[in-house]
């Protein structure tokens, strides 16, 4: 049986990719509050804010206010998205050191996520990591649609491997690839996971699962076995992309956590005050929890507030 990775890292994406399709007005306060939550919980990259058009994405807007008004701890990071030129100038005067560029596998969802195609995605945002890395920020990378595309359906793997590849190349220190609108199943991650490795080394590879036909918590499982370390979840399995119709939230991160422990490797956190977490944002939002591990706490009687 193939090996899993002693060690695994999460990035929390719940207050970017969680928050971000939202219909109600979420405020910088409340963002900031529930960053602080999942700090304690013992999440060390926490995805804070998105310098994207507030027009396009309203929940995003004030992203700066909250990187200036977070307290930063020690051994914490707090990456954001940013598209283009504008998000940069935004995300250096916020103090950010961490930032996520964006691209896409589908030039249709291209076009309606970051209005360009591929190619000129792809110009852009070699600018704007060239510019990031003068200025000693670390970047990230972001692939979607790896595994599908709500518009133009199925996605080649060596087209997923070339842009990983060009993404890295840029100097992106990892590349992560999304499932957008969570399609892909175990086989097929394995199999593109392992197609890409043979232009990014494994370790440079995350896997970013959306749980749309309850395939998360298998897909991540599937990626580690073929090497992949470091996961995007997000608290409560909130999120979704405004931009991909028909795509629910992340894989949740109690659940990967619940099956990352059980299979022995070390995540960092604490279970019991991130289920905590992912009561008190749903209470809060209005909305019952979509992970099984805290529905599972909801059954079990305990408080609604996320008092463990
Ligand atoms: P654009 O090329 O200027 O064109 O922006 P546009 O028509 O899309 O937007 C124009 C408006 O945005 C103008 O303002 C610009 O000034 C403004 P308006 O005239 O409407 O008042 N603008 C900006 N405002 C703030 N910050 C900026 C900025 N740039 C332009 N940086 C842009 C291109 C990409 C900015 C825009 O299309 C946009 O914001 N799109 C939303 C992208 C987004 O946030 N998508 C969701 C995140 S990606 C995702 O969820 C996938 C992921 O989770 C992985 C996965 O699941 O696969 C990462
Ligand atoms: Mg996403």
């Amino acid at each position: 049986m193939p090996a899993v990775p002693a060690q695994v890292r999460i990035v929390e994406v719940g207050p970017r990719d969680g928050l971000q399709n939202e219909s109600s007005a979420i405020s910088v306060g409340l963002r900031i509050e529930l960053i602080e939550r999942l700090a304690d919980a013992g999440l060390t990259t926490i995805e804070a804010g998105a310098f994207v058009s507030p027009r396009r994405v309203p929940n995003m807007a004030g992203s700066g206010d909250v990187m200036r008004a977070l307290q930063r701890r020690p051994g914490v990071s707090y990456p954001c998205l940013v598209p283009n030129d504008t998000g940069l100038d935004a995300a250096l005067a916020a103090g950010c050191d961490e930032i996520a560029i964006f691209a896409a596998a589908s030039d249709t969802f291209s076009q309606r996520n970051i209005s360009c195609g591929i190619t000129e995605s792809m110009n852009r945002l070699g600018a704007v990591a060239t510019r990031a890395l003068d200025a000693g920020l670390r970047v990230r990378g972001y692939l979607s649609c790896v595994l599908g595309c709500p518009y133009e359906g199925a996605v080649a793997g060596a087209t997923v491997a070339a842009l990983a590849h060009e993404l890295s190349s840029m100097g992106c220190h990892e590349v992560s690839l999304g499932d957008t609108i969570g399609v892909g199943t175990p086989h097929q991650v394995r199999a593109l996971v392992d197609e890409v490795a043979r232009r990014v080394p494994v370790a440079r590879l995350a896997g970013h699962f959306h749980d749309t036909m309850g395939m998360g918590v298998a897909n991540v499982y599937a990626a580690m076995l073929s090497g992949v370390a470091v996961f995007d979840t997000s608290v409560a399995g909130l999120g979704g992309c405004p931009f991909a119709p028909g795509a629910s939230g992340n894989v949740a991160t109690e659940d990967v956590v619940y099956m990352l422990e059980g299979a022995g490797v070390h995540t960092g956190v604490n279970p019991e005050r991130l289920t905590g977490v992912a009561r008190w944002i749903s209470a809060l939002l209005g909305k019952q929890p979509m992970s099984h591990i805290a529905l599972a706490a909801r059954c079990a009687g305990l408080p609604e507030d996320g008092t463990p």
